[in-house]
């Protein structure tokens, strides 16, 4: 099956996908599309309200829209995916079909250094965010595995460092 021109990032919260895809766009000369900027367009509300207000099954609802409308957007854009987007066996499949599919990898500790202080994040708060997101990686380990196409560790890399190896990894990827 031929793949679409898309590059799709997926990855927990904190690995850089918004940043890595906003260098990765610079880099390509494409726009992003970001899944829970949509999500947030579409109904004027931030995530975090959306899930306080909406409860979790809602925003999961209209994150499968905008992964859907993300994925066939006509021109080939640079798709950032909310971190449980990969979740949703139809999203997969969608994200895999639409484009090349890159997991932003890094253990607990990395992504929860980085996320502290990076906006309001509902399944981050109350509790200790290393445990949090040791947690989801577990959880969630065979959805990123199933979704990617590869996998990028950004441990050691900064935003500029990690959209250099994406790229590659684009650019360097049979069709
Ligand atoms: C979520 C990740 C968030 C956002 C929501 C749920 C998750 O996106 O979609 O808070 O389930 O991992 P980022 O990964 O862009 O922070």
């Amino acid at each position: 099956m031929t793949r679409g021109p898309h590059l799709v990032l997926v990855g927990l919260m904190g690995a850089g996908k918004t940043t890595v895809a906003r260098r990765c766009a610079d880099r390509l000369g494409r726009s992003v599309v970001d899944t829970d900027e949509l999500v947030e367009a579409a109904l004027g509300a931030s995530v975090a309200e959306i899930f306080a207000r909406d409860g979790e099954a809602t925003f999961r609802e209209l994150e499968r829209r905008a992964v859907e409308d993300a994925c066939a957007s006509p021109e080939p854009a640079v798709v950032a995916c909310g971190g449980g987007a990969v979740l949703d066996g139809e999203n997969r499949r969608r994200m895999r079909e639409a484009g090349l599919v890159v997991w932003l990898d890094a253990p607990p500790e990395v992504l929860a250094a980085r996320v502290e202080g990076a906006g309001d994040r509902p399944l981050l708060t109350g509790g200790d965010p290393v445990e949090a997101l040791r947690r989801l990686a577990e959880l969630r380990e065979p959805a990123y595995r199933a979704a990617a196409h590869a996998v990028v560790d950004t441990t050691e890399r900064d935003a500029d460092d990690a959209a250099d190896a994406v790229v590659a990894v684009f650019e360097g990827a049979p069709a």
